[in-house]
């Protein structure tokens, strides 16, 4: 079992708990977070799932890997994208993570 907090542009704040061992995105895709479109499905095609990681959580959860990398560099021109950014598609909720918080970009494509 572990929550996740999203926090939105306007500063509020949605926590769910997962208890099946899906990703970020996913959780918030189940739970219609604002944000979150989700558009490829989790296949890091598409960066409706962006999200910057809160700075504390940021060593707990990892750098983006390889693949995930190119992506976000890839859009650089096209999204804010920070050091703590992640496609949250690619970030399973793991126990350690119970408590994590990301916030969702206030360009995200898609809204
Ligand atoms: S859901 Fe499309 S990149 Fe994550």
């Amino acid at each position: 079992m572990a929550r996740v907090t999203y926090v939105q542009p306007d500063g509020s704040e949605q926590t769910f708990t997962n208890y099946e061992g899906l990703a970020v995105m996913h959780l918030a895709v189940a739970n219609l977070v604002d944000g979150i479109d989700a558009l490829c499905g989790g296949m890091r095609q598409c960066a409706t799932c962006h999200v910057y990681v809160d700075p504390d959580w940021a060593e707990r959860v990892g750098p983006p890997g390889p693949e995930e990398a190119e992506m976000l560099d890839a859009l650089t021109d096209a999204i804010d994208v920070r050091p703590t950014s992640r496609l949250s598609c690619q970030i399973p909720i793991i126990e350690d993570l119970d408590g994590l918080r990301v916030f969702i970009p206030a360009d995200q494509p898609g809204i």
